[in-house]
């Protein structure tokens, strides 16, 4: 029997190398973002082209109502859900001073990156206590957090302020939903050549060039998807509340 795997923020970027990875690996893909399919539809051909079974839900993380449907639509589709990749995120619109950070920003940033995330994870949990334990364990969850859940950007700190969130998001549900046989874990990436970075390519370029990266360039989407996998498989049963750095030791102090 396959698994399925729901990854929101699928259809791009390290969303999208999760869905390829854990479709290669065998899982029907629930893929959700919120632009329209027609968008998408060379991404999704190349998955079928892979021979992965997919389907896309259309909706924004931060309405209740999509994130219901998203659950819906996948247990109407697959029976369950054995996998959650929380991956969707933004970044604000523009970066700013935190003297100057609107609270429109605030709210957009923390609506999809942090209640988004939240609020998905209690229903997908509540799906996977609900369903009839048939793999090594009941579930598993992944969000993918960032670095910048632990380092200061003072000109986009609705963002570092979502992504600690995220990260006490994972300590929570690995606590509570330990019992339950679902492990939740958190993969946090540094500096990765997507869209999300595309605008802020130069500045990272010169990082590049500097000291504070050992492993001195880009990471690559399909970099992130591997340790996402990792989290994601039958190997994961006895940790819990982790993270990994996907980074190229851009944690690593320097003196
Ligand atoms: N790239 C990096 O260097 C980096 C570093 C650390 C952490 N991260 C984190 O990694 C995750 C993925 O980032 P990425 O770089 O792959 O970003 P990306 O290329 O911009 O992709 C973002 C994905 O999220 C979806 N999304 C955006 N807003 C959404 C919403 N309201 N509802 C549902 N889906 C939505 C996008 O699709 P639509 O636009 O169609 O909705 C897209 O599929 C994010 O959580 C990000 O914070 C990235």
């Amino acid at each position: 029997m396959k698994k399925t795997a729901v990854i929101t923020g699928g259809t791009r970027g390290i969303g999208l190398a999760a869905a390829r990875k854990l479709g290669s690996l065998g899982c029907s893909i629930v893929i959700f973002a919120s632009g329209a399919q027609e968008k998408y539809q060379q991404t999704f051909d190349v998955l079928t082209g892979m021979g992965i079974d997919w389907i896309y839900v259309r909706g924004s993380l931060d309405d209740s109502d999509d994130r219901k449907r998203l659950v819906e639509e996948a247990v109407k589709r697959y029976g369950r859900i054995d996998i959650l990749v929380n991956d969707a995120g933004v970044a604000p619109k523009e970066r700013r001073d935190l003297l100057e950070m609107s609270e429109e920003s605030f709210d957009r940033v923390m609506g999809i990156n942090l209640k988004g995330t939240m609020f998905l994870t209690q229903l997908v949990a509540k799906q996977m206590i609900a369903q009839e334990k048939i793999f090594t364990l009941k579930g598993h969850i992944v969000n993918v957090g960032s670095c910048s859940a632990a380092v200061s950007s003072v000109n986009r700190g609705e963002y570092c302020i979502s992504k600690a969130g995220v990260s006490m998001i994972t300590t929570l549900f690995a606590d509570r939903l330990a019992p339950e046989g679902i492990v939740v874990n958190e993969v946090r990436p540094g500096v990765i050549a997507t869209d999300m970075t595309a605008k802020v390519k130069e500045k990272y370029d010169r990082m590049f060039a500097g000291d504070q990266f050992p492993i001195a360039r880009w990471g690559r989407p399909e970099e992130v998807a591997e340790a996402i996998a990792f989290f994601c498989s039958d190997a994961v049963t006895y940790t819990t509340g982790n993270y990994l750095d996907v980074d190229g030791g851009f944690h690593i102090r320097r003196l």
